[in-house]
């Protein structure tokens, strides 16, 4: 049987690295990896996962130096020569091991004004959206986000500059500026043209590179540039 040798980190934001061997199996995915170091050589690991299915987003990890979710990333893809270094998302502070605070990276989602208000009761019809209309496609390229965090990890932007909301948020307020029932949009164009919003975005592409559900966030930032620059112009903006 072969053996991975795998570096996996440990501690909080000053940690180091822990070495560990892990029998290597066929379809072993990286979060395998981590369950079976957990559950058979250190039951003190601390990592998150939930669904194990690609939907919950909670098990991203840094895996050889990438954000990327463990529970779809295959060994075989990321470790040619049987080497795996899983450390915990860069950008976000580290709790222990590999678990990250998520909660700036959610508390952005709420400054770009990322919660769906309408205005419909439920005595109202249900609102018809043509699907295949232009805003209803713009929906779409970005609806299945799974909120893991890979792409706000991979940001340098992010790095730089703690305030700037990230691919993510912005990428959910574009779904919102784009969608027909939404009442917010003033306020949403106003809370991502600020100085921590799209424009600070310097269209690298690495979030949209490693989004593992196929989402751009580059493109929706760029609808969001001229979105609010137009509620500019038109003197549409407010102070949120
Ligand atoms: S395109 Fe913008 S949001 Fe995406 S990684 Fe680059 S700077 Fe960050
Ligand atoms: S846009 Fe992609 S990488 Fe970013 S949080 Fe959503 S699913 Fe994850
Ligand atoms: S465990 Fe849910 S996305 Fe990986």
């Amino acid at each position: 049987m072969s053996i991975l040798k795998v570096r996996v980190w440990r501690g909080g934001d000053s940690g180091a690295y822990q070495a560990y061997e892990v029998p290597r199996q066929e379809s072993q995915t990286v979060l395998d990896v981590v369950t079976y170091i957990q559950r058979a050589l250190d039951p003190t690991l601390a990592y998150r996962f939930a669904c194990r299915v690609g939907m919950c987003g909670s098990c991203a990890m840094t895996v050889n130096g990438r954000a990327r979710w463990t529970c779809r990333t295959h060994v075989d893809k990321v470790a040619d020569d049987g080497a795996l270094e899983i450390a915990p998302l860069s950008n976000l502070p580290v709790v222990r091991d590999l678990v990250t605070d998520m909660t700036e990276f959610f508390d952005k989602w709420a400054k770009a004004r990322g919660r769906f208000r309408g205005a419909a009761t439920r005595r109202d019809a249900f609102a018809r959206v043509e699907p295949s209309s232009p805003a209803r496609r713009q929906v779409d390229a970005g609806i299945e986000c799974i909120g893991c965090g890979v792409c706000y990890s991979s940001c340098d932007v992010v790095s730089w500059n703690p305030d700037y909301l990230g691919p993510a948020a912005l990428n959910r307020a574009w779904t919102l500026v784009n969608d027909a029932r939404d009442t917010d949009n003033r306020a949403r164009l106003s809370a991502v043209a600020g100085d921590a919003g799209c424009h600070a975005c310097h269209t690298h592409m690495s979030c949209s590179e490693r989004c593992p559900k196929q989402i751009s966030p580059t493109a929706a930032i760029a609808g969001l540039k001229r979105a609010s620059a137009l509620a500019a112009l038109r003197g549409e903006l407010s102070d949120g």
